[in-house]
């Protein structure tokens, strides 16, 4: 018996070795983490339980019939993540440099698999050099099985990818198709095809990081949601946005308690919003006042930042928070802009998480390359989420809300369960300088008369009471007691039940 236990303990310290020595010590040279020092950091001590340690591939070409590592590139289990389930799988880059074989996606989809029976979150830190180039075909079609668990989990379980390493060709369809994607800082790149390939094709001169670094996907492409410094300040802010999280679709938002009163006051919103309408101002300052203690995680704050996305709390439950920035581009809705915000409505939506909207939008992004670039129909997805979200929706209009962006931006009339004003509002179909240039052209040559028919815009619509005298505008409130107001909304909120139509699915504009 003591001998059987011998060798399982010698099976399981090879195991635990990966690719060896050298190549471990070239990892850390790299800054970068092992697969397993990386799970030991997300997990809460002590909590990991790896699965398929001994898992080897089935290749016997190019002479990997005798070089097999136990667990083959890829270390999969469950654990806790501040008491919670999840489970993960971690690419280990010194085995066949993560590269991606038969086995190892077999591994990965086990994985999935368990956590869509049991109802808990796929975290997935990818580190691989793709597709494991010994094995052919068999490698795409783990792949491609691990795209359709994807597919599979998407809406069911909460998916997080962190890239911690290469992650190029056909491989990068695997996180993005993830809720959520993070990146580390100067060890991380995706990219369809790598600089060699569009030297090649484009005659371009770009490097891996230029093309595909974490900088790229979290300012050019917006493919990444947040990007951070190294290893270990990427997996304890996983671990933090992790507790944002429900484990499931059926499942409610988790609470965390918070000393933080309900109806707290605060006197400074009052001042937040200028007495010129043409001047910008922060909405974070909104967001960070309003929510919990301040705490406010927000995603891609450097893409697309004319709109603010990310999580708060309120009364200790997850909130998802969607706000036009007036500080960027006047707050206006573009094609970039309503792509972000439509694909976070659409998580929060399938993980009951509440929306909370503050609007202050001019209108959708006039001009040719809005046109050319299809704002009509990437416009549309951001009303389509709204249209189609049956989670509670609280919104404040704090000051603008022109022409299709204040139906879109979760009005009353998309569903929006309770629609506050903030009483310097203005609702209207544009703002009054232009309404009276197009409705009384004729007095364009008579500043003095332009200005009074302006004035007179202005008195009638730019405020938020002809909404509120067709009920489109629930209450107008102080500033200063946004958040007891919108915690109210969401207590009473609470056990709202609102069904789509049954169908297959429905057809977002993509
Ligand atoms: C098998 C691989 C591998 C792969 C790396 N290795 N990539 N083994 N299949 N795809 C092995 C190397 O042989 C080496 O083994 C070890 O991993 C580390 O690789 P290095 O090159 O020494 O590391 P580094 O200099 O850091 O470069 C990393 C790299 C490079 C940039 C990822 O290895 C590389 O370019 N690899 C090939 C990438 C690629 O073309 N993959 C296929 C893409 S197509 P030893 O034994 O020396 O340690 C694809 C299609 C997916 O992925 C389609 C899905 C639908």
């Amino acid at each position: 018996m003591h001998d059987i236990q011998q060798m399982l303990e010698e099976k399981r310290a090879k195991a635990r070795l990966g690719g060896g020595e050298k190549r471990i010590a070239a990892q850390h040279a790299k800054g970068k983490l092992t697969a397993r020092e990386r799970l030991e950091l997300l997990f809460d001590e002590g909590t990991f339980e790896e699965w398929d340690m001994f898992v080897e591939h089935r290749c016997v070409d190019f002479g990997m019939a005798d070089n097999k590592i136990p667990g083959d590139g890829v270390v999969i289990g469950y654990g806790m993540i501040n008491g919670r389930l999840a489970f993960a799988y971690s690419q280990d880059f010194t085995v066949f440099g993560g590269a991606l074989s038969e086995t190892h996606a077999e591994k990965i989809c086990k994985i999935m698999d368990q956590a869509m029976k049991v109802g808990a979150p796929v975290i997935g830190l990818n580190d691989s050099g793709g597709a494991r180039i010994q094995e052919g075909v068999a490698s795409l079609g783990g792949y491609a099985d691990v795209f359709q668990k994807n597919v599979m989990a998407s809406g069911v379980v909460p998916q997080i990818s962190m890239i911690m390493g290469p992650c190029a060709g056909g491989a990068v369809y695997s996180p993005s198709m993830t809720d959520f994607i993070f990146m580390v800082k100067d060890s991380s790149y995706m990219f369809v095809t790598g600089p060699e390939v569009v030297k090649t094709v484009t005659h371009e001169e770009v490097t891996a990081e230029e093309l595909g670094g974490a900088l790229t996907h979290t300012t050019k492409s917006g493919v990444a949601d947040l990007a951070f410094e190294n290893d270990v300040e990427a997996l304890l802010m996983l671990r933090r946005f992790f507790n944002y999280l429900p484990l499931n679709n059926r499942e409610k938002p988790p609470v965390r308690p918070s000393g933080d009163a309900p109806e707290r006051l605060d006197y400074s919103l009052d001042t937040l919003v200028p007495d010129n309408a043409n001047k910008p101002y922060d909405i974070k300052e909104l967001i960070v006042k309003v929510v919990d203690d301040g705490d406010f995680f927000e995603l891609q704050p450097d893409y697309a930042a004319n709109i603010v996305i990310g999580f708060g709390r309120m009364e200790g439950q997850t909130v998802g928070v969607v706000a036009n920035n007036p500080l960027v581009l006047a707050g206006c809705l573009d094609i970039k802009s309503s792509i972000k915000a439509a694909r976070f409505v659409r998580f929060c939506d399938a993980f009951n998480i509440p929306v909370i909207t503050f609007v202050d939008v001019p209108g959708f992004m006039p001009g040719t390359s809005q046109e050319y670039g299809g704002i009509i129909k990437h416009g549309a997805k951001l009303l389509y989420a709204y249209a189609e979200c049956t989670v509670p929706k609280v919104t404040v209009i704090t000051r603008k809300a022109y022409g299709g962006a204040y139906d879109v931006m979760a009005s009353k009339h998309l569903r929006g369960d309770v629609n506050f004003a903030w009483p310097n509002a203005e609702i209207a179909v544009m703002g009054a300088k232009g309404a009276v240039e197009i409705i009384f052209r004729e007095d364009k040559g008579d500043p003095a008369k332009l200005a009074a028919r302006e004035a007179e815009y202005k008195a009638r619509f730019a405020n938020p009471f002809v909404a509120g005298a067709r009920g489109f505008i629930d209450d107008v409130i102080q500033p200063h007691e946004t958040r007891k107001r919108i915690c109210r909304s969401l207590k009473m909120l609470k056990d709202k039940k609102l069904e789509n139509p049954w169908r297959k699915h429905g057809n977002i504009p993509l």
